[in-house]
C-alpha cells in the first residue's frame, strides 16, 4: 500500500469540507484556533509514520488524551477500573450528567468525561501526579520530548468548568472519586490541554494496531487490553454518534474537541486526522469524512 498516494487522495477528498462545522467555543481559549486547519497522518506497524497538510501542526488533544490515560492505567494495574467505570455506550452527551443518578455515580464508559474523570482520579492514585505522568508517557510513546501542556488551554477550561466539577462532585457523593475533586478536576484538565501534532498521537496510538506492542517489539499493554481498548473505542469513542461513525468509517476512534480524531486499524495502522470545525456532536467535520474515504479506498475497516 502507497501510504503516502492514499493520504494525499483522502485529504484531497475531505479538504472542501474544512471550513464545515464550528471551532469549539465551550472553552474560550479553543476557540482562537483557524478553521482552515486540515492534517492526516498515518503509522504503520514498524512504526514509520507519513502525512499530510498540517499534520506536524500541535493542537489540543482535549478528549483523545481519554485514550491514553485508560491505556496508562491498564498498563500500570490490573483490571480495578473496571469496578469504577463501564463499557457501555451512552446515547447521550460527553458532558450529560443524566446517567449518573440512575447508575448510582458509575459511568457507562471511560471516553465521557465522568468516565475520564474516574481514570483521572485512579491514575492520580496510582502516581501522584496523574497529569505529569500522562505528559511524560506521551512524550515517550510520541517520541517527542517537547510536548507540553497549553497553560491558556488549561486555565480556560478550569475558568468554565463548572460541568465537569459538578460531574466529579456528583461522583464523589456516590464515593467513587479516591481523591479530593478540585485535584482530580485539575490534573483532568492539563491532560486536556496537552498540545500534540496528528504525526505525535498517531505515532503514541500505534500499540492499538499492534495488539498492545510498541514498534520496537516492547509490550505497552496485554494483547487482550488492547483489543478491549479498541472496542470500547469503537462503541463509545465518539460519544452519541458512535453508532453513525461505525456505519460510516468502521474504525475504533476516539476524538476530542480541538478537532482531533485518531482511529486504528488492528493489525496494520494507527491514523490521526485534525481539522477544527466540529459537528453537533463534537466531532470533527472533515476528520470523519477523511477516515470515511480512508476505508472506502483502502477497504479497510474493522467489518
Ligand atoms: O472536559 C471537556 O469538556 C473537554 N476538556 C474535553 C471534551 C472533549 O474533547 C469531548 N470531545 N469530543
Amino acid at each position: 500500500m502507497d501510504y503516502q498516494a492514499v493520504l494525499e487522495e483522502v485529504a484531497d477528498r475531505a479538504r472542501p469540507l474544512v471550513r464545515q462545522g464550528r471551532v469549539a467555543d465551550y472553552i474560550p481559549a479553543l476557540e482562537c484556533v483557524s478553521p482552515d486547519r486540515f492534517g492526516i497522518a498515518l503509522t504503520d506497524l514498524n512504526g514509520e509514520t507519513y502525512g499530510v497538510g498540517d499534520w506536524e501542526v500541535p493542537f489540543s488533544v482535549q478528549s483523545i488524551s481519554k485514550a491514553f490515560s485508560l491505556a496508562l492505567v491498564l498498563a500500570q494495574e490490573d483490571q480495578s477500573i473496571w469496578e469504577r467505570v463501564g463499557r457501555e455506550p451512552s446515547g447521550t452527551a460527553f458532558n450529560s450528567l443524566v446517567q449518573l443518578e440512575w447508575e448510582q455515580g458509575i459511568p457507562r464508559n471511560p471516553f465521557l468525561n465522568s468516565g475520564a474523570l474516574v481514570v483521572t482520579d485512579r491514575l492520580q492514585t496510582l502516581t501522584g501526579d496523574a497529569s505529569t505522568a500522562l505528559l511524560d508517557f506521551l512524550r515517550e510513546e510520541s517520541g517527542n520530548p517537547e510536548l507540553s501542556f497549553d497553560q491558556a488551554v488549561a486555565g480556560s477550561e478550569a475558568e468554565h468548568g463548572d460541568r465537569n466539577a459538578a460531574l466529579a462532585h456528583f461522583m464523589a457523593s456516590f464515593g467513587n472519586l479516591e481523591n479530593p475533586v478540585p485535584s482530580v478536576i485539575e490534573h483532568y484538565f492539563w491532560q486536556c490541554s496537552i498540545e500534540m501534532s496528528c504525526r505525535d498521537l498517531a505515532t503514541a496510538g500505534g500499540f492499538l494496531a499492534r495488539h498492545g506492542l510498541r514498534a520496537d517489539g516492547t509490550r505497552l499493554l496485554h494483547a487482550r487490553d488492547a483489543k478491549r481498548m479498541n472496542a470500547v473505542m469503537l462503541t463509545c469513542g465518539t460519544y452519541d454518534a458512535a453508532g453513525e461513525f461505525a456505519y460510516r468509517v468502521g474504525l475504533p476512534a476516539k476524538s476530542g474537541v480541538g478537532g482531533g480524531i485518531v482511529a486504528v486499524v488492528p493489525g496494520r495502522c494507527t491514523l490521526c486526522v485534525w481539522s477544527p470545525g466540529l459537528d453537533a456532536r463534537g466531532n470533527s467535520v472533515a476528520g470523519a469524512a477523511a477516515l470515511d474515504h480512508f476505508t472506502t479506498l483502502t477497504g479497510w475497516s474493522v467489518f
